[in-house]
């Protein structure tokens, strides 16, 4: 799906949530991001946010707040065509701005994509050093226990 207009980023509505399933779980079906189900994304739906073309949604992330001052950057995935135009960038600071507005200090990320989050002002950290309450919902993951991810985070202000 490439881009056919002008990019608007703004909260996700129910009418965008099957072409958010098809953008994450695309990437998912290669091993790269974690599988979402429909109803997973309906009942958190107010955390998401989705970067608009006029005519379809080519962008997809969502902020899970796991303590009063950490919120983690989740299911974050840009289509194919609309990749390396900056889309995933603005999702992400974006999010970024949303947890300062809330007064959460740290934003996390799970990733393979150590770069991209770099150039989004997020640097590596060991997991050892999180809460444990990052690792509550990894239970239910198929990764686990040989989760392979890397750990970054972005302090604010
Ligand atoms: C990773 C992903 C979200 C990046 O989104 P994007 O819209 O393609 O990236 P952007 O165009 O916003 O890139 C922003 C910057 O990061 C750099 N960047 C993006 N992807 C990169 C990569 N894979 N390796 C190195 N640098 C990368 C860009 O060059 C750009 O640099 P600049 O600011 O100096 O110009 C997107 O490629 C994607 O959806 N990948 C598949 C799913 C995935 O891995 N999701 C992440 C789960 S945490």
């Amino acid at each position: 799906m490439s881009m056919t207009g002008a990019l608007t980023i703004r909260h996700a509505r129910t009418s965008d949530v099957d072409q958010m399933l098809m953008i994450i779980n695309q990437y998912a079906q290669q091993g790269i991001m974690l599988p979402r189900s429909k109803i997973s994304i309906l009942e958190s739906l107010q955390s998401f946010i989705v970067a608009y073309d006029g005519q379809n949604v080519v962008g997809v992330a969502g902020l899970h707040i796991l303590w009063e001052d950490l919120a983690e950057i989740r299911s974050l995935a840009i289509a194919e065509g609309a990749k390396g135009m900056g889309v995933g960038k603005r999702l992400v600071l974006s999010l970024v701005e949303e947890s300062e507005r809330l007064g959460i200090r740290r934003v996390l990320a799970l990733t393979y994509q150590k770069e991209f989050f770099e150039k989004c002002g997020f640097r590596v950290v060991a997991k050892e050093s999180l809460p444990q309450k990052v690792w509550k919902d990894c239970i239910n993951c198929s990764k686990l226990p040989f989760c392979d991810e890397i750990a970054m985070i972005r302090e604010l202000g």
